[in-house]
């Protein structure tokens, strides 16, 4: 097959795709599917980067031309607003791509899609069920491709849940994190990133709801299970939970509703936490449910941070990506 060279002086951080071996390009390629596929240093610096890009958003790095695809199999407020102002500040633009206006939703392959997607745009953020599914389109794929929320993880929340822990409390290296509620895909998140920026985490979770056995057993030393929240929150530093249903579960609403009837962080299970604990949810959240109305809407909570640095911190992810 003949391949064309091109002449043309690529912009800093861009590979001509026209010109590259798809096989050296996966064996060099980053993608962000989950906290695991950079270091623990990386993800710090990556942090470290959101904060200073929050402050002075000039220091951006300039990805005029670049385009960003964003496949979205399911609803999203923030990930998607956050990604899309990003790639805009950075001087690049986005494509939204639902199921419903893609030839995704009409059963073309993953592989397909990304090899075709992958010729075309600079970086894939793709929100979706099954993580196998991320993993797949990544292989086949010659650009980054970022996970924006699987049912196993949903890594891009944590790097802003670190930052807004950074910018309120310091480093979060050594303090101690409580997960209340589900074993979902935020709280394996939270999993890895106990391991990656060294706290404790223990976790509460009905019986039956518990995540993912193989990932707390590989991640002990920092990791422990508990049955009873109270346990779980006693003098943390952070607690953290997440709705009872996630998306695609909306069906179980119900039956979860009354297993998880004794995990609902409010004022009373914060009271047994460090006096000086933060409170923190992905969002969108379900008053009265997982957290109380009085929680949410306090005026010292940081969850409006917590969203906000989606924006800063998905932002020195695609510069990160985008400059590889
Ligand atoms: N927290 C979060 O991922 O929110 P969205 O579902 O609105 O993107
Ligand atoms: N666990 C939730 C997170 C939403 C941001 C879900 O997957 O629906």
């Amino acid at each position: 097959m003949f391949l064309a060279q091109t002449e043309f002086d690529p912009p800093a951080g861009s590979r001509p795709k026209s010109v590259m071996n798809p096989e050296i390009a996966s064996m060099s390629l980053r993608h962000f599917l989950t906290l695991n596929d950079f270091s623990g240093s990386e993800l710090l610096a990556l942090v470290q980067r959101a904060i200073a890009l929050k402050q002075n958003p000039a220091l951006a790095a300039d990805f005029q031309r670049h385009t960003l695809g964003l496949i979205f199999d399911k609803a999203s407020t923030r990930t998607r607003v956050a990604f899309e102002v990003a790639m805009t500040q950075l001087g690049g633009a986005s494509i939204f791509l639902s199921k419903a206006d893609t030839q995704l939703g009409r059963g073309e392959p993953i592989e397909d899609s990304a090899r075709v997607l992958s010729r075309m745009v600079d970086c894939v953020a793709i929100r979706t069920f099954e993580h196998a599914r991320l993993v797949r389109f990544a292989e086949y794929s010659r650009v980054p491709v970022i996970n924006a929320l699987s049912d196993s993880f949903h890594p891009c929340q944590l790097l802003a849940d670190v930052q807004t822990f950074l910018e309120h409390r310091g480093p979060i290296a050594g303090k101690s994190v409580a997960w209340i509620g589900d074993g979902n895909n935020m709280c394996q998140s939270y999993i890895n990133a106990a391991a990656a920026f060294d706290f404790e985490l223990r976790i509460a979770c009905p019986p039956g709801f518990e995540p993912d056995a193989d990932l707390v057993n590989a991640n002990k030393s920092r990791v422990r299970l508990v049955q009873d929240p109270a346990t779980a929150v006693a003098g943390v530093d952070l607690v953290v939970t997440d709705v009872w249903a996630s998306m695609g579960q909306e069906h179980e609403q119900a039956l979860r509703g009354s297993s998880f009837l004794n995990y609902s962080v409010n004022e009373e299970l914060m009271a047994q936490a460090a006096p000086e604990a933060l409170f923190m949810h992905c969002l969108p959240a379900h008053r009265g449910e997982e957290v109380s109305a009085g929680l949410l809407d306090a005026d010292t909570t940081v969850v409006w941070d917590e969203a906000e640095n989606r924006m800063h911190s998905q932002k020195a992810l695609l510069e990160m990506l985008l400059s590889q």
